[in-house]
């Protein structure tokens, strides 16, 4: 990790990803899902779930996320945040933890808030997905 990564705050990025959530186009699912990404070069990037009258067309939030990072030239994160859930958080899906090990170190922070920020869990890259697939 070069020195200038920025330090994580994870309750601001907790916040933005809360925020992040309002913006999910979920007319199936009704649940509402938000990111918010630190890269390496101080940047968050947003993203919301966006689903898909055909339902396998959804994309997840924290892919939104890294998708809309990696095409504005950040490939490197530092942190990220998930909003969702009421009376738990939302856990990030399977695809989401196999694309966030592509771009994060295994010690990246992943912190899990519910909708309202009452309920908050931390884990990270590497502890979601033991024995991450690589080439
Ligand atoms: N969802 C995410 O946005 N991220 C995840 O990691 C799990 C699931 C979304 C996809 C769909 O729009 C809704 O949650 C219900 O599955």
């Amino acid at each position: 990790m070069p020195a200038n990564t920025p330090t994580p705050n994870l309750a601001t990025l907790a916040r933005t990803a809360i925020e992040a959530s309002e913006r999910a186009y979920a007319p199936y699912s009704k649940f509402k899902v938000g990111a918010a990404l630190l890269a390496e070069d101080g940047r968050v990037f947003t993203g919301c779930n966006v689903e898909n009258a055909s339902y396998g067309l959804t994309n997840c939030a924290e892919r939104t996320a890294v998708f809309k990072a990696v095409s504005e030239g950040a490939t490197h994160f530092a942190a990220i945040a998930i909003a969702g859930g009421v009376g738990d958080v939302a856990m990030p899906c399977g695809a989401c933890r196999q694309v966030l090990a592509e771009f994060c170190p295994p010690d990246a922070p992943v912190r899990c808030v519910s909708l309202d920020g009452s309920i908050v869990k931390d884990f990270t890259v590497g502890e979601l997905l033991p024995g991450v697939f690589s080439l």
